[in-house]
């Protein structure tokens, strides 16, 4: 059956997942409390982000941006220093660094899962590298144990951004504790219903204490400040609904996980000239995006909403093309060729739990239309 054939379908980019009586149940009850932080819930929620990504300690934050800032001071990042990463990161990465006084310095990434070219990290290291930034694009781990290594011989840190793996393994190890700091986000993520917050995660007691000091004004129980530190604090409304949301993480992972298989079985018996997304025999992929490439991405985003399928693009510019970076960052256009391409070239499908057989089936046809030529 063609797509034209088919009934239409609209099909959300975002997963709009299900209100449940028991995050209304946990809203209601946070209000009746009236406790606004550091509750029972964000109890709950901290205990099972740690016990996710096998630390001892999770710390929930405002925001996942706020949780690198604070996660990238707790590495020791200081004005003056260096912090490698990819130069298709998310931007609250460089952001971070520059507003530290310290410099991004970014390396290409690998072409087969867009993350960092571990290759290429140890050249772009100088006597100032005080961190190594690393992101798991898509929900697919970096290369870790050749990090881990460069990082303990230079002596120093590795900060871990998992916003998109929540719920993700390297080797037998979970996303998110891979790190000397990782960090989470909520927003558009996996668990999405609170539209903010995150963590940041840490096995070692000094990194978790200067994470603690330095989400609350380095407020140690009482008002006089110890560490130099923000109000990162999230509310106990929003722990209540993140930690009711994250217990439908793995049966929402597992869906997402038989979308991608479902879409990658299509793409290839089609034999699309479509680039379609790998998962390394080292990674367990969380598939928060089912990313594609090809040239005429813009084209088939076009064709894909007109069939009502929205999409999404992770990310459309590099690091050193961003207007805010502009002056700030000593790279060109063209030096991360890489990098460039896959900004020009990749295309994020819905793989979200509320997808199914009949929405995978309904995309790849579509998407089989467009190379047909019916746009
Ligand atoms: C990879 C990555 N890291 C960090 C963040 C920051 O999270 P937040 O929006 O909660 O500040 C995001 C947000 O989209 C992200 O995609």
């Amino acid at each position: 059956m063609s797509v034209g054939e088919r009934s239409r379908m609209e099909i959300p980019y975002r997963f709009p997942y299900p209100v449940t009586g028991e995050m209304l149940n946990a809203v209601q009850d946070v209000m009746r409390r009236r406790i606004h932080h550091f509750g029972p819930y964000t109890d709950a929620l901290e205990a099972k982000l740690a016990a996710l990504s096998g630390t001892t300690r999770a710390v929930a934050c405002a925001s996942g941006s706020g949780a690198i800032l604070i996660g990238l001071q707790a590495c020791g990042v200081r004005a003056g220093d260096e912090v490698v990463m990819p130069a298709n990161t998310y931007g609250a990465v460089p952001e971070a660094v520059l507003q530290l006084g310290a410099a991004p310095v970014l390396v290409d990434i690998e072409p087969a899962t867009d993350n960092i070219a571990v290759d290429q990290v140890e050249a772009a290291m100088t006597p100032r590298t005080r961190a190594i930034a690393v992101q798991h694009s898509y929900g697919h781990a970096a290369d870790m144990d050749p990090l881990r290594r460069l990082a303990e011989s230079r002596g120093v840190r590795i900060l871990e951004d998992a916003a998109h793996a929540l719920g993700g393994r390297y080797k037998d190890r979970p996303t998110g504790g891979l790190g000397d700091v990782g960090v989470f986000a909520f927003s558009n993520k996996a668990i999405s219903a609170t539209g903010v917050g995150g963590a940041a995660t840490a096995g070692d007691p000094g990194l978790t204490q200067d994470l603690l000091d330095r989400r609350y004004h380095g407020r140690r129980g009482g008002y006089e400040t110890h560490v130099l530190g923000y109000n990162f604090r999230l509310t106990e409304m929003v722990a209540a609904v993140a930690s009711c949301q994250l217990d439908q993480l793995p049966a929402w992972n597992a869906q997402r996980r038989r979308n991608a298989a479902d879409y990658t079985r299509r793409f290839r018996d089609s034999g699309l000239p479509l680039g379609l997304p790998v998962e390394r025999a080292y990674a367990s992929h969380t598939w928060l995006h089912y990313v594609v490439r090809l040239k005429e991405r813009d084209a088939l985003r076009v064709h894909l909403l007109r069939r009502g399928v929205a999409t999404s693009v992770h990310y459309p510019v590099p690091v050193h093309r961003h207007a805010g970076f502009a002056g700030r960052l000593p790279y060109r256009e063209g030096e991360f060729p890489r990098s460039e391409a896959a900004c020009r070239e990749i295309l994020s499908l819905p793989c979200h739990p509320a997808v199914g057989e009949a929405e995978v089936e309904y995309v790849a046809a579509a998407v089989a239309e467009f190379f047909a030529g019916g746009r």
